[in-house]
């Protein structure tokens, strides 16, 4: 059922990959009526457009222009660059790495939280990312910062439908390692890398069936901003 909340409140849900944020954020938005905005799917789609127009991916200024321009539409279900759906096309191995680097950049990173405060800019949407805490909206109502032991991350990322279609069932020592690679790259990089906020509630969902979770997470949003109220 839904339930608004009295205020538009803006919930920031963080995490590295494969804690289940994309998962537990669409629930939670669902159950407050608000939007949800995944903010990787933003530095996935700067990526996706980049190889598509054949940018070199270590062009700061260009990648940068490009995150400025292009055309993106992001809902619940879908992701459209310039009216193309690239939902799926987004969360292959290739787009993986190549969205991490797009977001190594501070430049980048600099016109896409612009982007995302602009989304966030009325409230009542439940944003997913790395920095969101930290960075995008260090003043949300709640912070949530979801994460699970790498094993547990690993095997999750391998056996997501959204992710390699197309392709053979991956190797989970194989995802292992391109997550391992990819968080390494998340936490150490310069600009907003993934820290959890001082203010943040962890979740560890290592275990956790996603509806204990989503009950868990809700029970925390509806107390926090019961407080706020
Ligand atoms: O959550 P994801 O796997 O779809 O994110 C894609 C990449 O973008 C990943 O390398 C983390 C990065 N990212 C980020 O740096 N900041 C965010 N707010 C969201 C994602």
């Amino acid at each position: 059922m839904t339930e608004h909340t009295p205020r538009n409140p803006v919930i920031a849900i963080d995490g590295p990959s494969g804690a289940g944020k994309g998962s537990v954020s669409r629930a939670i938005a669902r159950a407050l009526g608000c939007r949800y905005v995944d903010t990787g799917a933003m530095y996935r789609a700067v990526a996706w457009m980049a190889t598509h127009e054949g940018l070199a991916l270590d062009d700061e200024p260009a990648l940068t222009a490009l995150a400025e321009r292009v055309e993106l539409m992001l809902d619940d279900r879908t992701v459209l660059v310039e009216g193309h759906d690239v939902t799926r096309a987004i969360r292959t191995a290739e787009i993986d790495a190549a969205a991490a680097r797009v977001a190594r950049m501070p430049s980048v990173r600099e016109v896409l939280v612009r982007r995302q405060r602009a989304y966030g800019a009325a409230g009542g949407l439940v944003m997913e990312g790395r920095d969101i805490g930290t960075t995008v909206f260090p003043a949300a109502d709640v912070k949530i910062y979801l994460d699970a032991s790498p094993e547990v991350r690993a095997a999750r990322r391998a056996s997501d439908p959204s992710h390699g279609l197309g392709s053979a069932p991956a190797a989970l020592s194989d995802v292992a390692s391109a997550l391992d690679a990819r968080d390494h790259s998340d936490r150490t990089r310069k600009s907003s890398p993934l820290t959890m906020a001082a203010d943040a509630v962890r979740v560890d969902t290592t275990g956790i069936p996603l509806e204990g979770v989503v009950e868990q997470v809700l029970d925390i949003v509806r107390e926090r901003l019961a407080a706020r109220s």
